[in-house]
């Protein structure tokens, strides 16, 4: 099965509270967010969005230029249907984030649990050569993947943990890195997962 078809199928077949990263409150990313101060009309782009209640969260404070970006169309339609009438003000991107042609650049690239799916040397080149191309100067990212410490799958799907060094080092062509924290996250199962946040400065 490709991965399209994976995560499409995911969202068609299980529910939120059946999915190991679901979060109520992306606290961490949210304060990460906060710690930019960033002007409500930044251009904000989640990368591999999935129905994470983020996009919800931004709305709530303010954000007025957000982009969702995934994969998935189903996961995307499943967050448009809970927005509502919210949902008209972003710009929803069905897309592989490695073949990702960003038309703007943005101010802030976030990425919860999707970096870390990437575990073949073209795609991870791929990915950060997407991210320097959409990120401007003086623009951030968020990233947030398994840490050593976490899980060694996910979805059913192999993925990379990352140690902070590891992690700023892939992003070191281009990125400064800002501050780095590990967090568990508890998920719908009562089960813990150790993840890795790192910021960045673009340079
Ligand atoms: C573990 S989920 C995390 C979802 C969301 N970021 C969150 O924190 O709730 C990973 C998400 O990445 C998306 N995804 C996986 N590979 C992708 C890729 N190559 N390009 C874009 N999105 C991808 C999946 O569809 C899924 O929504």
């Amino acid at each position: 099965m490709d991965d399209k078809t994976h995560w499409e199928t995911i969202y068609r077949t299980k529910a939120s509270d059946q999915l190991s990263w679901t979060q109520t409150v992306p606290k961490t990313s949210l304060d990460f967010i906060e710690a930019f101060q960033l002007s409500r009309s930044a251009r904000i782009i989640d990368i591999g969005g999935g129905d994470s209640h983020l996009v919800d969260f931004l709305l709530e404070e303010g954000f007025r230029d957000i982009t969702v970006l995934d994969i998935s169309e189903e996961a995307l339609k499943r967050v448009r249907f809970r927005l509502g009438d919210k949902a008209s003000s972003i710009r929803w991107l069905v897309s592989d984030i490695t073949n990702f042609q960003p038309d703007v650049d943005y101010d802030l690239w976030h990425d919860r649990a999707t970096f870390h799916f990437l575990t073949e040397r073209s795609q991870v080149n791929r990915y950060l050569s997407v991210a320097r191309a959409t990120v401007h100067t003086d623009g951030y990212a968020v990233i947030g993947t398994f840490s050593e410490n976490g899980p060694e799958k996910c979805s059913g799907l192999p993925i990379h943990q990352y140690t902070e060094q590891e992690l700023t080092q892939e992003l070191n062509i281009g990125f400064q890195k800002l501050k780095c924290i590990t967090e568990d996250h508890l998920t719908p199962f009562n089960t813990l997962q150790n993840f890795l946040f790192c910021s960045f400065r673009r340079a």
